[in-house]
């Protein structure tokens, strides 16, 4: 594996990277002095789409288009032609776009991640083409759709939240009870019973697709306090976790700290969330800032 920018074997060094990616994003919040901004736009979306694509080896240029790709994907309506089209162009481009940079990387290959993965692919077979192509492309997409939407949502709670002052300074003792509060994804990445599965007096037949309900098995009583499943479990544990964990810490608590005064610019009830059933955050997250 090559050496990395901010290596991930070394969570201060990606902290501190993220740290620098940040940093210029809310300096650049106040421009125009005190304003509303759209803080998705402004920071949940490009915090997450630098940190992962720097990781990775992803041109900044590309992100735009690869986040609303991501949304086309996200927000599939199966009953609507046009969201159909719009899904089959996000993933016809994204696709072009990783095997395009994987040709290039393969040419001339970086210090990041989708480098070290052509490697391990052309020197050890260590993965086939496909799946270097999908890992790539799901890395980046489930980074830019997860760790946007909980780090937005995170946001919006504290500020509609009568003593966000208080929690944020109380930061640790509640961020993770935050986060699994707000987790994007209901489910799982879907399975295939390879054989028949009887629960109860269910029966899923062989071949069948199955999604498993996270939030559904983190409510049920049973779990009696057990990890929440929000990062998944086992061997498809979230490769992200570490990661995410990273960008929300340096995005949160930091958004109070240099602005104490923040307040949503609508009321609560006009904060507009995506339709999907795959994945739950809002569209736009204005906000006023003052200095
Ligand atoms: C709030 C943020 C996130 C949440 C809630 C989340 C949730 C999950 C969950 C539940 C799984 C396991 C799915 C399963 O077993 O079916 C998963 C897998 C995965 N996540 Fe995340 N994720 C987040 C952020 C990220 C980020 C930022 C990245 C990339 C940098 C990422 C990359 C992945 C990948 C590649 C997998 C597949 C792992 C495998 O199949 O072995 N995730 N994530």
């Amino acid at each position: 594996m090559p050496c990395l920018r901010f290596p991930i074997d070394r969570p201060d060094n990606l902290r501190a990277a993220v740290g620098r990616i940040t940093d210029p994003l809310f300096t650049g919040l106040l421009e125009n002095g005190s304003a509303t901004v759209d803080l998705l736009e402004r920071l949940c979306v490009p915090v997450p789409a630098l940190t992962i694509g720097e990781l990775l080896g992803v041109p900044a240029d590309l992100y735009p288009d690869m986040f609303d790709a991501a949304t086309a994907m996200f927000t599939f309506d199966s009953t609507s032609k046009e969201s159909g089209r719009r899904l089959a162009e996000a993933v016809g481009w994204l696709t072009d776009t990783f095997v395009a940079l994987i040709a290039s990387k393969r040419a001339t290959p970086g210090e990041d991640l989708i480098s070290g993965w052509i490697r391990a692919r052309d020197d050890d077979d260590a993965l086939t083409e496909d799946e270097l192509v999908s890992l790539a492309f799901l890395m980046m997409l489930a980074g830019l759709e997860n760790a946007v939407l909980i780090t937005a949502s995170m946001i919006a709670t504290l500020l509609c939240s009568d003593d966000a002052p208080a929690t944020v300074a109380a930061w640790q003792a509640h961020r993770s009870e935050l986060m699994e509060r707000v987790a994007p994804s209901p489910f799982s990445i879907r399975r295939f019973a390879v054989a028949d599965l009887t629960f109860g007096d269910v029966t899923i037949p062989q071949g069948d697709t199955v999604l498993l309900s996270l939030i559904g098995a983190d409510s049920d009583p049973a779990r009696n306090g057990r990890r929440s499943l929000m990062f998944g479990r086992g061997p498809h544990y979230c490769l992200g976790a570490q990661v995410t964990n990273l960008i929300i810490d340096a995005v949160v608590p930091e958004l109070f700290v240099r602005f104490p005064k923040a307040r949503l610019a609508i009321p609560e009830a006009d904060l507009v969330y995506r339709e999907s059933w795959r994945s739950h955050g809002l569209t736009s997250l204005p906000v006023i800032l003052t200095p």
